[in-house]
């Protein structure tokens, strides 16, 4: 599927997301290295750091927040009304045409 992912430095690349490889949207960004080494994916993926939270761009369905989830970005900074941690989404057919922004580190 193809996804939209705007960097730290604001630039938008437009990615090919394999929906075959049990990835999420954190490891999506690393493998594509959108942003640097370190500074995200801290927790490996386990809802605990918020390095890997985005800002959901447009409406594309995506699986419901976990309590996990939902504690981490209750206390993280720089969290909006549309942050999602991109660990907690895997990658699927329904991410077709998804638009993200990643939050500030
Ligand atoms: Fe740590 Fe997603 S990688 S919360």
């Amino acid at each position: 599927v193809t996804i939209k992912i705007t960097d730290r430095d604001g630039v938008m690349h437009e990615v090919l997301a394999p929906t075959d490889m049990a990835m999420n949207i954190m490891e999506l960004v690393r493998a594509y290295e959108l942003a640097p080494e370190g500074t995200i994916g801290i927790c490996g993926g386990m809802a605990m750091c918020a390095s890997c939270q985005c800002y959901v761009l447009n409406e594309v369905e995506l699986p419901e927040m976990g309590p996990d989830e939902d504690a981490m970005l209750s206390e993280a900074f720089n969290v909006k009304p549309n942050s999602r941690l991109g660990c907690q989404i895997p990658i699927t057919n329904d991410l077709e045409g998804l638009e993200l922004e990643l939050a500030p580190e």
